[in-house]
């Protein structure tokens, strides 16, 4: 099965894609996830993208369909797609790939001021990519990722302006794949706000895998 996670910056896609794939056996694919490794390890597409990324802005479709590409050869059982399409030139693209099937799209959907307060208060590991909050879900030693002990750090795209720019960003390129997939008859909308587990909850139960 291959899903695509569609929601605003802080909608908790990452979240979500990190608990479906451990219960259903998918693989989790970020495009975020993957451009700041390219960061952290220095690579030619990671300093090519490093600014862009900071001030909220989306990479090259070029850039992300090279990485999302190299990720799905390896998922074998279904893979979720977070943060990816993110214009209807990627989902185009995404179509045209001979062996790729998409058979569900999930909205989550969150009112902005919760995006906002989930932005500013997220802190991130960038050696495993787990995110806490300091509010919601603070991990047990201040500072320190519970999953793997590294240092945890505010991303230089959760400070105030770059916020803004790209819940910009998503209203104007990313929104307009909601109708898309919706006139495909692909798109399962849910609410993201309530407790992590409860929003699992309605994901599973929209595409219809309670297990
Ligand atoms: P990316 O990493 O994909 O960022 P994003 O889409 O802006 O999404 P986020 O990671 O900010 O939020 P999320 O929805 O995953 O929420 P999370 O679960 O972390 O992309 C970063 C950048 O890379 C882009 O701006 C762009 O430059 C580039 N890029 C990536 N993909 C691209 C593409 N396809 N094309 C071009 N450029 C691309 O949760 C957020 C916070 O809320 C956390 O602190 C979490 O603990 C908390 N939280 C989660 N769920 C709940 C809940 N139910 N209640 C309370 N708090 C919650």
């Amino acid at each position: 099965m291959n899903l695509v996670l569609l929601g605003a910056p802080g909608a908790g896609k990452g979240t979500q894609a990190k608990l479906l794939c451990e219960r259903l056996g998918l693989s989790h694919l970020s495009t975020g996830d993957m451009l700041r490794a390219a960061r952290e390890s220095g690579t030619a597409v990671g300093r090519e993208v490093a600014a862009i990324m900071d001030a909220g802005q989306l990479v090259s479709d070029d850039v992300v369909m090279a990485l999302l590409q190299n990720g799905l050869r390896d998922a074998t059982k279904g893979a979720i797609l977070d943060g990816f399409p993110r214009n209807l030139q990627q989902a185009n693209r995404l179509e045209q790939l001979p062996t790729f099937h998409l058979d569900h799209v999930v909205s989550i959907d969150v009112p902005v001021e919760a995006l906002v307060e989930r932005l500013s208060g997220r802190r991130s590991c960038l050696a495993c990519g787990a995110a806490f909050h300091v509010a919601f879900s603070p991990p047990e030693r201040e500072g320190i990722c519970d999953s793997c002990g590294a240092a945890l750090v505010q991303r230089a795209d959760d400070r105030e302006e770059a916020i803004r720019k790209r819940l910009e960003v998503y209203e104007q390129s990313t929104r307009p794949l909601v109708d898309h997939y919706s006139k495909k008859g692909l798109l399962r909308a849910v609410h993201g706000t309530g407790e992590v587990g409860e929003v699992t909850q309605r994901i599973v139960k929209s595409i219809g895998v309670e297990r």
